[in-house]
C-alpha cells in the first residue's frame, strides 16, 4: 500500500456546490437563445471547460454561432455566473469539507486544487478557503481539459508527490476519468450510479476520514 502524500480536489461540486449556479447561468443563455435543457443533460457539463460546455449546449439547441458570437455569449454567461458567485458566503462550503481539509493539514498531507474553472481563486476567496491549498491548478494553467489528466499531474508535481501517492476527489465523470488516466486513486463525490469508474464514492465529506485514504 503506497502512503498518500497529496489530495487533489476538484472545486465545483466538491468543495462547494457552484454546479447549481453554472446550471442556472447556462440555462439562462439557452433560454435567451430560444431553447432549454435538462438537469440530466447538465451532468455532461460538469468538469469540462466553459467553451466546451457552450459547444455542447449550442448543439442541444441546434444553434450555430460565429466564433465571435460564441465568445460574446460565453462572456455573458460568465457575467451572470459571477453575479451569483459574488453572493456566496463561507456557509456554502459543502458538509465535512473544512474538517477533512484540517485533518489533512494536521497529518502533513499536501492539498491541491485541480479545477477546470478560471474563477477558482475568486470562489475560494469568497468562501474563505484559499489558505488551505498548497497549490492551485485551474483553467488558467492548463492546456488540456478533463478527461485529460494534465490538471492532476500538474497538481502532483506542485505538491512533490508521485501520481500513485495522490488521491483525487471528483464529482464529474470526466474528472474521475482524468484521475484514472493519470494513474491516481479517485474518490467520487456524489452518486455511485453516475461515478462508476471511481474507486469508491462518498455522498459527502462527512463520510471521509484519513483512514479511508489508504485502500
Ligand atoms: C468546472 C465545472 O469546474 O469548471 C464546469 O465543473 C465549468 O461546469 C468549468 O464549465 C469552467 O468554469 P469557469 O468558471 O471557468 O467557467
Ligand atoms: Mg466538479
Amino acid at each position: 500500500m503506497t502512503k498518500i502524500k497529496a489530495c487533489l480536489f476538484d472545486l465545483d461540486g466538491v468543495i462547494v456546490d457552484t454546479a447549481v449556479y453554472h446550471f442556472q447561468a447556462w440555462r439562462r443563455l439557452a433560454n435567451e437563445l430560444g431553447f432549454d435543457f435538462t438537469e440530466h443533460q447538465n451532468e455532461q457539463l460538469k468538469g469540462i471547460s466553459r467553451m466546451e460546455s457552450l459547444e455542447l449546449i449550442l448543439n442541444w439547441g441546434n444553434v450555430s454561432l460565429t466564433e465571435a458570437e460564441k465568445v460574446e455569449w460565453a462572456t455573458r454567461k460568465n457575467d451572470w455566473y459571477l453575479d451569483l458567485v459574488k453572493l456566496m458566503t463561507p456557509n456554502e462550503v459543502l458538509p465535512g469539507v473544512a474538517k477533512f481539509l484540517t485533518d489533512l493539514r494536521e497529518a502533513g498531507i499536501k492539498i491541491a486544487l485541480g479545477s477546470a474553472s478560471k474563477n477558482s481563486k475568486l470562489i475560494l476567496e469568497r468562501i474563505n478557503m484559499l489558505d488551505y491549498f498548497d497549490a492551485i491548478i485551474d483553467g488558467n494553467n492548463i492546456t488540456k481539459g478533463k478527461p485529460d489528466p494534465q490538471v492532476f499531474l500538474m497538481g502532483a508535481e506542485a505538491t512533490n508527490a508521485l501520481p500513485s501517492e495522490c488521491v483525487v476527489f471528483e464529482d464529474a465523470v470526466a474528472g474521475v476519468q482524468a484521475a484514472k488516466a493519470g494513474g491516481m486513486k479517485a474518490i467520487g463525490v456524489g452518486s455511485a450510479d453516475v461515478l462508476t469508474e471511481a474507486d469508491f464514492v462518498i455522498a459527502t465529506f462527512d463520510e471521509m476520514t484519513l483512514e479511508r485514504l489508504n485502500f
